[in-house]
This record gives C-alpha cells, structure tokens and sequence, in this order.
C-alpha cells in the first residue's frame, strides 16, 4: 500500500513519461549481467537531469520507499538487481557530454553516458580517456564509478577513482552533493567523492561527473606472447616496466586453460602462435615517438626471447592485428553463449603469489571436478585474476561449492575477494574473508549516516 502512495506521488510529480510502470516498461532488461535473480521494480523511474533525481529521491524518501540504481547493467555481482518492493532509477537519458575543456584536460558527462561514447569523444578531441573493458559499449561512467571500475590500463593509469576530478551526486533524502570541480588538488576536508566511488549505489546515486583526460599515445605496440612458466611471466612483468616505462599500458595474462576454452568454443578467434604454451601474455606499451617506440618494443621482445623469459610472440603489425589479439581477451563477453551457467571470480592478491594462488584454485577444482573447465586470466600488472569455472551439469544458481574453494584460498593468501567487480549480494556473505569486524562496522556507520533509513540500494554489499 505504501509502495504503491509512493509509485502514485512519484508519477505525480514527474509524469508518465518519467516514472514508468511494469506495463509500460515491458520486456525493457532490469537485471544485471551476473545472471543472479533478479525481480521487476515496482516503477522505472528515468529522470532527464539532476533536479529530477532530487526530487524523486525525496518523494521515496518522504515514503521510505527504497531504490535500485541502474546504469547499463553489465554489473557482475547483483548491485543492479531488484531483490523485491523497490523502485529502479535509471539514468539511461542522463547520457550527454557536458563539456569538454582542452585546457583542463577534462570531461563533464552525466552518469549514465556510455564508457564508449566517452572514449570516442576524448579521441575526437584529441586525448585518451583510459578505462577500458569488454563491457564498454553498454556500461555507463556512473556504473564505472558507483563500482571503481578496473579494465585493461590500471597497470599505467590506475582504477575509475583515478580518472575523476568532480562528482556530483544525490543523497537519499533529495540532497545533491558535491560538484563540477575541475581542481586537481582539492584537501577541503573529507574527500565526500572518493567515500561515493565504488559504493555500488548504496550511499548516493551519482549524477554527474568531470573526467580527467590525458595526452593520446601517439605510439602503441602489441604482442602476443607465449611463455613458459608463472616465473617468466612475472619476469616479463617486472622487465618490461623497468625497460618500457612509463609505457607498459596493458598486461593480461591468460593461462593455457583460458586460452584452450575460448578458442575451441568462439570460431571468429584466430591463434596468434603455431604452438601451445602454459601461459599468454597481451604486452601493450604506450609511447609519444612512433619509430623509436617499434624498435624499442621489438628490440626488448628479442631479448626476452633470446633469455627464455618469452617463448615465442607476434608482434601486431596493424591495428587489426592488435584487435584481434584483443578480441581473445575480450572472450569473456561471449560466455553467456558457450558456458551459460559457469561460476566467476574476481580475486586480487600480491603480484608475487597470484601464481600460487591460481595452482591452488585449478588443483583443488580438478580434484573435486576432474571434467570441470578452468579457466584463469586477469589482469596481472594488478595483481587480479578472474577465475571462471564451467562444471557440467551444475545449474547456475548451485555455486557454493565452488565459492568456498575459491574464497578458502583467498582467505589463506590474505587476497581480496573483489578485485574489481565489487559485492553486490553475490560476495556479501564472504565479505568477512577480507575485510575485519571493525571495517565492516565502519562502513555501516558511514551507510547509516547518509542513508539513515537504509532506502539505497537495500542488501547491497552489507
Ligand atoms: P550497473 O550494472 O547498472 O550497476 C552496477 C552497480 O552500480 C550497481 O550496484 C548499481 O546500483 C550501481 N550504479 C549504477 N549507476 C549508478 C549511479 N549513477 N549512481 C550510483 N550507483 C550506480 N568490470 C571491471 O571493473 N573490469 C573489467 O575488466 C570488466 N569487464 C567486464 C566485461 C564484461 C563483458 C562485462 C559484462 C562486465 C565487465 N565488468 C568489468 C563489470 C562491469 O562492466 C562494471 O562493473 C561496470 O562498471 C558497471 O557499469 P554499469 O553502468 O553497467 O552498472
Ligand atoms: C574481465 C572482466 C570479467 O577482465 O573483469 O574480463
Ligand atoms: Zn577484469
């Protein structure tokens, strides 16, 4: 009965073209790309600027209605889903670029502009916007930033929280915070805005943000490498960042079993080497001086080869080149298609026992699963692997099993168990794993704080 006085007052005040009702919305996606269940809100509610987000934030406030905050629903974890008796918010046609200031070297969007469209745009303008992921054609900068987004260039430009000067933001009460600020430099006090990145919407929905852009590389260069052992890979790490630098701007490493799966399953992928090897590396180096930066990488390859440290690489010649080693690492947009009901992980650790903690993960899997696909690659400049499991026969929603030998090993190697993905409800029991008593204590303050009656994003992350 509330919830419906609270849908009738928001339509009121912001008319049926905002505020849509289950028969109106249709078949319009409302969950997330986790595969987690998801229920159907009681209203979408699809605010056009910032003053209408406030003003539908206090009506729900006024009738403690809680809210769901959806960006472009590639989210992994649930944080997007409707868990029962919420309304959606979604920013869907708050997808405009604001400005684009040459001098600052900075972008305004609103939040629910795609992470793509503002990669094209700082590229026509002439800059780099670096946060790159497979999901960038549908995930929005305020998805980016309620989730600290990680991708493929943390290892040169760092996480979404780097790519931010101002934010802007609505409470749950209807008051909007923060602002367009361009400083760099800014010690006013708490830092309300780096408290609101990767908070999965449960503290505030973000409206606004002013990006940070950067010089556009004026030279990249891509190999695909095969190497040996774990051992080499992380010589290869640390090698190419003392001879390469500043410009390593990609290093994703895929283990054989990864590579083996999405090759045999995505007939569009070509293999880049004629031999099989234990461990692929995607290099990419950024630099300002086109000749001089292929010569260099070419010349550093050798040397690697020459050592053992590589096996054997190819170097991309073209850019097509460089996107079809890409594409092998982009596989994980395809899984839904091959391996519908896999498990995935998103597990960080010291860059020195990511190695130790995939063998352990792939041994105690194969032992308990012996026909089970593993499949582990990530990130490794960032000390982040993902770990994807395809046991036949288990149904999508019977994962615990496997959470608990994933989560086991990354207790024991003091990992976190959210790299980059963030808690959503799927991690939130194993938040203990990784974060004490007195943080998560902590954290429910600061929520009950700027959400006193918990309406944003309610069973999120706690
Ligand atoms: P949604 O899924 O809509 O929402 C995610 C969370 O943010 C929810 O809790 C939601 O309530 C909240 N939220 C959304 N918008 C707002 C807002 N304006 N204000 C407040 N809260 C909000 N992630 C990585 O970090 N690295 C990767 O490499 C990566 N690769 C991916 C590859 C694929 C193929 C897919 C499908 C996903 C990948 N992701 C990756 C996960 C996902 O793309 C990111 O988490 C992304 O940042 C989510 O953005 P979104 O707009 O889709 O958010
Ligand atoms: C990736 C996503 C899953 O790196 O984070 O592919
Ligand atoms: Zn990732």
């Amino acid at each position: 009965m509330a919830a419906q006085e609270a849908v009738h007052a928001l339509r009121e005040a912001l008319g049926s073209q905002v505020v849509q009702l289950p028969e109106e919305f249709g078949d319009r996606r409302v969950v997330d790309w986790s595969g987690l269940p998801g229920g159907v809100p009681l209203a979408v509610i699809r605010p056009r600027d910032t003053a209408e987000v406030a003003k539908a934030l206090h009506i729900c406030s006024e009738h403690g209605q809680p809210v769901v905050t959806q960006g472009g629903l590639t989210g992994l974890v649930g944080g997007a889903n409707v868990q029962g008796g919420e309304v959606a918010i979604s920013l869907d046609r708050m997808n405009k670029i604001v400005e684009i200031d040459p001098v600052s070297s900075t972008m305004t969007v609103e939040a629910g502009t795609p992470l793509q469209v503002v990669q094209e745009a700082a590229t026509a303008a002439g800059f780099y916007f670096p946060l790159d992921l497979g999901a960038r054609g549908s995930c929005s900068i305020g998805g980016n930033l309620a989730t600290n987004a990680g991708g493929n260039r943390v290892i040169k430009y760092g996480m979404m929280r780097d790519q931010v000067l101002g934010l802007e933001a609505v409470l749950a009460s209807g008051k909007v915070i923060g602002g367009l600020n361009k400083m760099i430099k800014d010690n006013s006090g708490y830092d309300l805005r780096h408290l609101l990145i990767g908070s999965e919407g449960t503290l505030a929905i973000i409206t606004r943000a002013v990006l940070r852009l950067r010089p556009k590389p004026t030279a990249t260069a891509t190999a695909w490498c095969g190497l040996p052992s774990y051992e080499a890979v992380t010589t290869l790490l640390s090698r190419a960042q003392a001879r390469l630098a500043p410009g390593v701007s990609a290093f994703e490493v895929m283990w054989k079993g990864y590579y083996d799966a999405v090759l045999a399953n995505l007939d569009t992928l070509r293999a880049p080497l004629d031999e099989a090897h234990p461990f692929y590396v995607l290099l990419e180096s950024v630099g300002t001086d086109p000749v001089r930066h292929a010569d260099a990488f070419e010349e550093f390859l050798g040397e690697m080869l020459e050592a053992g440290v590589v096996s054997d690489a190819a170097l991309a010649s073209s850019d097509s080149q460089a996107l079809a080693f890409w594409a092998i690492r982009d596989a994980p947009g395809e899984y839904q298609r091959f391996i519908p009901n896999h498990a995935a992980y998103d597990v960080s650790f010291s860059i020195a026992q990511v190695g130790e903690a995939a063998q352990r993960c792939d041994v105690r899997l194969r032992e308990r699963w012996p026909d089970a696909i593993v499949m582990i690659y990530g990130h490794l400049g960032d000390g982040n692997i993902h770990v994807v499991v395809d046991v036949p026969g288990m149904g999508k929603h019977d994962h615990d099993e496997i959470d608990d030998v994933i989560y086991d090993v990354t207790r024991d190697l003091q990992g976190s168990i959210s790299a980059e993905h963030g808690i959503g409800t799927k991690k939130k029991h194993f938040l203990h794993f990784t974060r004490s008593d007195n943080d998560i204590e902590s954290m429910r303050a600061i929520k009950s704080a700027l959400d006193p009656h918990g309406l944003l994003n309610p069973g999120k992350v706690f």
